[in-house]
């Protein structure tokens, strides 16, 4: 009999605590049945996204309840069919949950009232399958749509990004520079800066933890900040709003400093330059624009055959590492997308 792995969550983490391995629990239970219009996925890459912290929270239990397996999207390879739309071979894109199987019918689900599929097919002919969940996936996705519909991106413009060597941020990096904007990456850590510099090609790197950023902007940025996609929040994105240029951009993607604290934190008392800069500052959520996706994907797609984007994908080896894997996100041990592979990529068909 085949085993179905499945990561159940044993406890909600506490305000303080850092998400981790010890508050899920490894399971082992037959592979599912399918019934009628349904089909059986197994799982060969799941993704990791900092938004998976929110579903495991102590005031919120029916987003995932105690003893249930855990969500997470992933890919995956069609096994067995009992759904017209669905043959053994196809790969798919699906919230399959921290599992090595799963079954799945074509659903669908809403979005900001959005229609959208619960499960989108993915063209196999384009591998290693992790490109689907990193470099052309929805991380890559959220830096393109930031970027270029908020953030506006011309050629000379000054572009700053806050954890740029992470997901989201290794990518707007990358594609900032693909549209010959000046690029400045804000990491952690010296071999992350570095790693922006030498590999993904930012003109600078400011490492947050052992430099100081109101000593940092004025010198790398002497004209200001013209577009600042904002992974981060808090006191980065404090400092960058004193350092604004005439009509600046602030694109908030995320706020990873302060997302998951207990208090609410109060905003940034440098909002004001807002004003004397004639500056916008505008949030989104990718899956709002999930109808997009495939036009993302394809520009996307052209740049890395181009050469113009690298690959950041970084694996995380079998089932077990994927709460490792998140813990990563938050402790800063990632660099660029982090994904955690299940099982290898099939042969492909003749
Ligand atoms: N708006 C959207 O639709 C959308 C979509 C996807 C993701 N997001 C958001 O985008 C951000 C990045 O997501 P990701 O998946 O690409 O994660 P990620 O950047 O790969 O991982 C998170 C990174 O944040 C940094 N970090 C963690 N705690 C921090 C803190 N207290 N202060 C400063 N930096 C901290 C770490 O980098 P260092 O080592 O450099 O500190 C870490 O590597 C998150 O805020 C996420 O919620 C938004």
């Amino acid at each position: 009999m085949t085993i179905n792995r499945q990561w159940r969550v044993r406890r909600y983490p506490a305000p303080d605590e850092i998400i981790g391995p010890e508050h899920f629990e490894l399971t082992e239970a037959p592979v599912p049945e399918i019934g009628p219009d349904e089909f059986l996925v197994r799982t060969l890459v799941l993704g990791t996204s900092p938004a998976q912290r929110g579903y495991v929270d102590t005031r919120k239990p029916d987003l995932v309840p105690l003893g249930k397996v855990m969500r997470g999207r992933g890919l995956g390879v069609v096994e067995a069919s009992n759904h017209p739309d669905f043959a053994p071979g196809d790969w798919v894109n699906a919230s399959m949950g921290w599992q090595e199987w799963s079954v799945q019918t074509l659903g669908r689900g809403t979005v900001q009232s959005m229609d959208v599929l619960s499960v989108q097919k993915v063209n196999r002919s384009i591998r290693p399958s992790e490109l689907h969940l990193g470099t052309l996936g929805s991380a890559a996705f959220a830096a393109l749509y930031g970027l270029d519909d908020l953030g506006q991106l011309a050629p000379g413009k000054t572009v700053l990004v806050s954890a740029a060597a992470g997901g989201v941020g290794s990518m707007a990096c990358q594609i900032a520079r693909a549209n010959g904007c000046r690029v400045i990456g804000i990491a952690g850590g010296p071999a992350k800066c570095g790693w922006l510099t030498d590999e993904l090609g930012c003109d600078a790197a400011i490492d947050y933890k052992n430099q100081d950023l109101s000593d940092e902007l004025p010198h790398h940025c002497p004209d200001g900040v013209d577009v600042y996609f904002d992974n981060v929040g808090g006191e980065q994105l404090n400092q960058v709003l004193g350092h604004l240029a005439f009509g600046a951009r602030v694109v908030i993607c995320g706020y990873i400093s302060t997302q998951y604290l207990p208090e609410r934190s109060p905003g940034p008392a440098n909002y004001t330059q807002l004003l004397g800069r004639r500056a916008r500052m505008e949030g989104f959520v990718i899956w709002d624009h999930v109808k997009r996706f495939p036009e993302f994907f394809e520009r996307l797609h052209g740049w890395y055959l181009q050469g113009k984007i690298k690959a950041v994908e970084e694996m995380s080896p079998g089932i077990e590492s994927a709460p490792d894997s998140l813990r990563s996100l938050f402790t800063g041990a990632n660099r660029g997308i982090r994904l955690t592979r299940v099982s290898d990529d099939p042969e492909p068909a003749e």
